[in-house]
């Protein structure tokens, strides 16, 4: 059977929310767990409608809050498919606030959201290839394979620091961080 292949502009999607004062928390700036939730929301809809079926959260990549967003602003989520694998697709997704009285529109941060196709029955699905139509979706593919890889030596490094980390060699690392160890913690 021949491959399906979709576009990636057939999949973008752009969702745009009003920043109303119940998004905020105790400091009066928007929750990062609502601009999560506003990405997680985005990135489904844009993987389910290139995948054609239902789409799950595998993992996120690249989140950090660098620029806080206020109440009243117009918060844009853009996402379009990056990457596809097999049964799995990378979302990115750029999110920006608006400042609706002066126009103002700043970049808060670029994520990335691995999401997997299900079939009805819970299994995954294998979804379309990707029709790279810009020299940027060129790139973002690559960039995602890129990231791939880190990631997975990053994994493996990880495994090891969980296996062979020996505390009494690493112990002198401690010396200049702001922690101090009590009388027989390393016994207890
Ligand atoms: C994550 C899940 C899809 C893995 O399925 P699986 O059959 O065990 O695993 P596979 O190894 O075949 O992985 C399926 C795909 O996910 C990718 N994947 C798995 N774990 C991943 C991770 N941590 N990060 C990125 N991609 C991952 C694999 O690379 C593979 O992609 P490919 O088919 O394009 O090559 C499955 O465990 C699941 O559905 N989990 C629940 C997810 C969910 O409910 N999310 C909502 C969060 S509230």
């Amino acid at each position: 059977m021949d491959e399906v292949y979709k576009p990636v502009s057939t999949s973008r999607t752009t969702l745009t929310e009003l920043m109303i004062p119940s998004y905020a928390n105790f400091g009066g700036k928007i929750h990062g767990g609502i601009l999560l939730s506003l990405m997680d929301k985005v990135a489904y809809a844009c993987a389910a409608k290139h995948a054609g079926r239902y789409c799950v959260t595998v993992s996120v990549d690249g989140v950090d809050f660098l620029q806080p967003v206020e109440v009243g602003n117009l918060v844009h989520l853009q996402a379009s498919v990056n990457h596809v694998g097999r049964t799995s697709l990378v979302v990115g997704i750029r999110v920006t606030a608006e400042n609706i009285s002066t126009g103002v529109i700043r970049h808060t941060n670029t994520s990335y959201f691995t999401m997997v196709a299900k079939n009805e029955d819970g299994s995954n699905a294998v979804v379309p290839g990707l029709q790279l139509e810009t020299r940027d979706d060129v790139r973002r593919f690559l960039e995602a394979i890129k990231r791939k890889e880190l990631k997975q030596t990053y994994r493996s490094e990880l495994d090891n620091v969980k296996t062979q980390l020996e505390i009494e060699v690493d112990l002198p690392k401690l010396t200049d961080e702001r922690c101090e160890i009590l009388a027989n913690a390393l016994n207890r």
